[in-house]
């Protein structure tokens, strides 16, 4: 990866995309051969998420988003079905359900390590109930301790939006690994970006060979375009050779950026750790990796305003999706969600940051505190 030019004042960008520089030489490969469309280079990439999550299957689709509701469908899960979503997350997550057909409901998160609450889960579950669906917001996993055991003893598909997770482990195993399914995504934001992509994994045949047709018309092998058989109904969720080859020539170098995060998040935590108004939410040393640091602030917007004039990039965490338009409630339940949401900042995140680069942002937050 480029290593930037550490000047003291250039501007500091919030993440991504992290390219490798290796991308060119795949993609000349995927020209020559000139199949470009969903093929051999897709399969090695699926090949190797899989091994590298530890799943017997990853099948390569079109987005995070179509991810999660493809499993869905697979699993059978549509119109007259309820599933259940954490309330703070990235849209995505409750737009999947909708696009597999399915009722969202919306359920409370914890305070400090921002998964699905299991208590609410558990108090949520109803009789058109399916699905729950968690999210490893930002690399942390959901409390699988409790979820996978609620989920088995009711029934219900444990499906998990991993798509800030890949690489990142809960209690030692991988994340995506938990549950009937995990989903990941390769939008320009995450460790290893295809531009846009996304992956499910699963121990299951069944819905792998359901994925299968799902994303390609309903055949299970790639066929001709001509006289085919479709023997089950699928749509065009395909993967391509040509982002399979950047996302392989990321993926060659997942440890080094998996460690790269590590660094940035204990350099960080040394930095801005006892400061009034400011709260390092916890992480685990059993191999959790955070795709972005992040930090709770009372004053979020004096600290976000301080970094805009210095040029650093950051992000606010998302607003509840209860408040959001399509999947408008009232507050009552919600107290953790809202809280969260309006304290959590993601700092500037890059995986080639520098040390001097951490310094300037842990002062420029620390000064804007004090102020
Ligand atoms: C938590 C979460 N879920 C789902 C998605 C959707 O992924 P995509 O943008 O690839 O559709 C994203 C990322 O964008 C995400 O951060």
């Amino acid at each position: 990866m480029p290593i930037p030019t550490d000047h003291p004042d250039r501007p500091i960008a919030w993440f991504g995309p992290h390219l490798s520089g290796g991308e060119l030489d795949r993609l000349r490969g995927v020209l020559d051969r000139q199949y470009v469309n969903d093929g051999p280079l897709t399969r090695e990439f699926e090949r190797r998420i899989a091994a590298f999550v530890g799943t017997r299957h990853a099948i390569a689709v079109t987005s995070g988003t179509s991810a999660i509701a493809l499993a869905l469908m697979a699993a059978d899960i549509g119109p007259g079905d309820e599933v259940m979503v954490p309330d703070l997350t990235f849209i995505a997550t409750a737009n999947a359900v909708r696009l597999a057909g399915a009722t969202v409901k919306l359920v409370e998160v914890e305070p400090l390590r921002f998964g699905i609450d299991a208590d609410a889960v558990e108090a949520a579950i109803g009789p058109r109930t399916r699905a729950l669906i968690t999210v490893d917001v930002n690399g942390r996993g959901a409390d699988y301790s409790r979820l996978e055991p609620i989920c088995d003893k009711v029934g219900i598909a444990l499906i998990c939006d991993a798509a800030e997770a890949l690489g990142s482990r809960f209690a030692g195993r991988m994340l995506g690994s938990f549950g009937l399914a995990g989903c990941f995504s390769f939008s320009a934001n995450k460790t290893i970006t295809a531009g846009q992509g996304g992956m499910i994994v699963t121990d299951s045949d069944a819905l792998h060979d359901r994925l299968r047709e799902l994303k390609d018309q309903g055949r299970r092998r790639g066929g001709t375009g001509g006289d085919d058989d479709h023997p089950a109904l699928g749509f065009n969720f395909k993967f391509t050779d040509l982002q399979a080859a950047v996302a392989l020539a990321q993926f060659d170098e997942i440890e080094s950026r998996l460690a790269a995060a590590t660094r940035r998040d204990h350099a960080y935590a040394e930095r801005l750790a006892n400061q009034p108004g400011l709260r390092l939410p916890p992480f685990s040393e059993t191999g959790e990796v955070r795709q972005w640091t992040d930090v709770l602030i009372e004053d979020r917007s004096g600290v976000a305003a301080a970094l805009n004039a210095a040029e650093i990039g950051h992000r606010s965490f998302w607003h509840p999706l209860h408040r959001q338009v399509p999947y408008r409630m009232d507050d009552r339940g919600f107290a953790h969600s809202i809280d969260v949401s309006r304290r959590g900042l993601w700092l500037a995140s890059r995986l080639d940051m520098t040390d001097s680069d951490i310094n300037r942002v842990s002062e420029a937050v620390v000064a804007a505190l004090r102020r």
